[in-house]
């Protein structure tokens, strides 16, 4: 389980003036820029089956920022019969992966271009994708080395979600690597572009094509495709439970024998903080956990509980910091909060906070940019978790407030949820940190700070219960998932 060392990817800081001038040389560049998204084969094929689609900026649906071309069926066929398992030597895929991981540092410039206008992501998101996905590309090449004789499943099928397009996308596939296997990759819909781009740093790294393949299109068609396919020996996904369900669902009864699921999924994450907290600390921590990434990430905070005697001035205090958040175009840097990914989570998150002021539990409410799929970061009171019966997947923070009395109360609600990804708590008591803790079933616990970025091979991170089945992401047990494992005894 020890891997040599290693160091995290140094990335950049948006406080030094020169990291900000070479980000805005760097991807000046690519501001109207145009990129291609298609099937990567290991052997290469056209097919006028492939339909089409354009892909615009979320914040600004008149730039277009590419096309990507949905893998037919014909494709999705030639895949699953090239691939072939990575046969280097674990020392040999571990250097190309860590090549990989200096390729993208390498094209920062072009990468943060792309996260931006194809995901709407702030440049400050954009940097800790970049940073993520050489982390786990450097982690996983270091994991390769713990057991170089091990042998790899076959071949996995990973499906990936649109909220973290390149880190998420890169981290699944780096470790069915790292182990030997050979991968059929599906991004989400939204963002075929970045995938395209990242898979084509990997083969320049030396990754054989037989070993990974790019398939965009959608869930109905290629995800469950290729997560059904008797020839696939293990699928990786990160994405919703309510899709991580289904392809448990279809795996059972097309896989025979039964092939291994990672699947990481949703949360309804919440937050305790009672009447011991630093407020500046933690209305700060919120901000952060509640609307960076607007609120697009799994483990953003979705329900925060407050200690009923400090809830009026910390709320002052929390509205006040809303009020200066910068909502707007992403590629600015001086933006806080960028669009959702599409007009749809538009539409469903306005309709929820619609409907919240329709009820009189609206709170606090922001203005938009004029177009774009922007979504007012909110404030909603409820009574409890209970009342947040689904993930909202956006800039919405629900609060509640309790006694102290309640403390167990309401983390046996927060349990309730059946959810268990993340879970922040704020106070001065140590006792009490040591008492929550055990009780919340969460698989990332955070005291005294914001509840997202988890660093990769320091905070392995990955949910229980609905929330995922583990292993963690960018932990000692993850790579070891990939592999096959025999035992071997005979009498001495
Ligand atoms: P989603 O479940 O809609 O889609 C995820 C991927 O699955 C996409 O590539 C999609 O095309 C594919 N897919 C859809 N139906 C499929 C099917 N029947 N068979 C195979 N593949 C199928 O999720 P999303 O909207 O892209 O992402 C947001 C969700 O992901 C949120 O619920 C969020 O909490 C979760 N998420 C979890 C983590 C984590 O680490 N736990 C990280 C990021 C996102
Ligand atoms: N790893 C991501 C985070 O911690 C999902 O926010």
């Amino acid at each position: 389980l020890f891997a040599p060392e290693r160091a995290n990817s140094k990335g950049f800081d948006l406080y030094d003036p020169a990291d900000i001038a070479r980000i805005d040389a760097a991807r000046t560049p690519f501001k109207d820029a145009q990129w291609t998204a298609a099937p990567l084969l290991a052997e290469e094929r056209d097919d006028p089956e492939r339909k089409a689609l354009a892909i615009a900026n979320p914040a600004r649906p008149d730039d277009a920022v590419g096309t990507v071309h949905e893998a037919a069926q014909a494709d999705i066929e030639s895949a699953l019969a090239a691939a072939a398992p990575w046969t280097a030597s674990a020392a040999a895929r571990a250097e190309t992966l860590n090549r990989a991981a200096d390729l993208y540092e390498e094209n920062f410039g072009e990468l943060f271009a792309i996260i931006t206008r194809e995901a709407g992501k702030i440049t400050e998101d954009a940097i800790a994708e970049l940073r993520e996905a050489a982390d786990f590309l450097r982690y996983y090449a270091s994991q390769a080395l713990t057991d170089p004789d091990a042998e790899p499943c076959g071949t996995f099928a990973c499906v990936s979600p649109w909220n973290f397009p390149l880190a998420i996308f890169t981290g699944q596939i780096a470790a069915a690597l790292a182990a030997g296997n050979a991968v059929i990759a599906k991004p989400a819909e939204a963002t075929p572009l970045i995938a395209h781009r990242a898979v084509r740093l990997m083969h320049e790294a030396g990754v054989p094509r037989t070993a990974l393949q790019l398939l965009p299109g959608t869930g109905a068609t290629v995800g469950a495709a290729i997560t059904s396919d008797p020839r696939i020996d293990g699928v990786c996904f990160t994405g919703s439970t309510g899709t991580a369900q289904a392809i448990n669902r279809a795996m059972a009864d097309a896989l025979d024998p039964a092939a291994p699921l990672i699947a990481e999924t949703g949360g309804i994450n919440a937050m305790i903080v009672d009447s011991t907290a630093l407020p500046e600390q933690a209305v700060r921590d919120i901000i952060v956990s509640a609307f960076r990434s607007a609120g697009q990430r799994c483990s953003a905070l979705r329900v925060l509980y407050l200690q009923e005697d400090i809830a009026e001035p910390f709320m002052k205090m929390l509205f006040g910091a809303m009020d200066e958040l910068a909502v707007a175009d992403p590629w600015a840097l001086s933006t806080d909060v960028g669009p959702v990914i599409d007009e749809k989570a538009r539409d469903e998150i306005t309709a929820y906070i619609d409907a919240a002021e329709k009820a009189g539990k609206l709170l606090k409410r922001l203005a938009i940019p004029e177009g774009g799929t922007f979504v007012s970061p909110a404030v909603i009171r409820v009574s409890g978790i209970a009342e947040v019966t689904r993930e909202v997947f956006g800039p919405v923070l629900h609060v509640a407030t309790f006694r102290a009395s309640e403390i167990g109360k309401v983390c046996a609600a927060i349990n309730a949820t059946g959810y268990g990804l993340t879970f922040g708590l704020h106070t001065r008591i140590d006792d009490r940190v040591e008492e929550i803790a055990s009780a919340i079933h969460a698989g990332n616990i955070y005291v005294n700070r914001n509840q997202i970025g988890a660093i990769v091979g320091s905070q392995p991170f990955g949910g229980e219960g609905l929330s995922g089945t583990g292993p963690k992401a960018g932990g000692p047990l993850y790579v070891p998932r990939f592999r096959k494992t025999e035992t071997v005894s005979q009498p001495a």
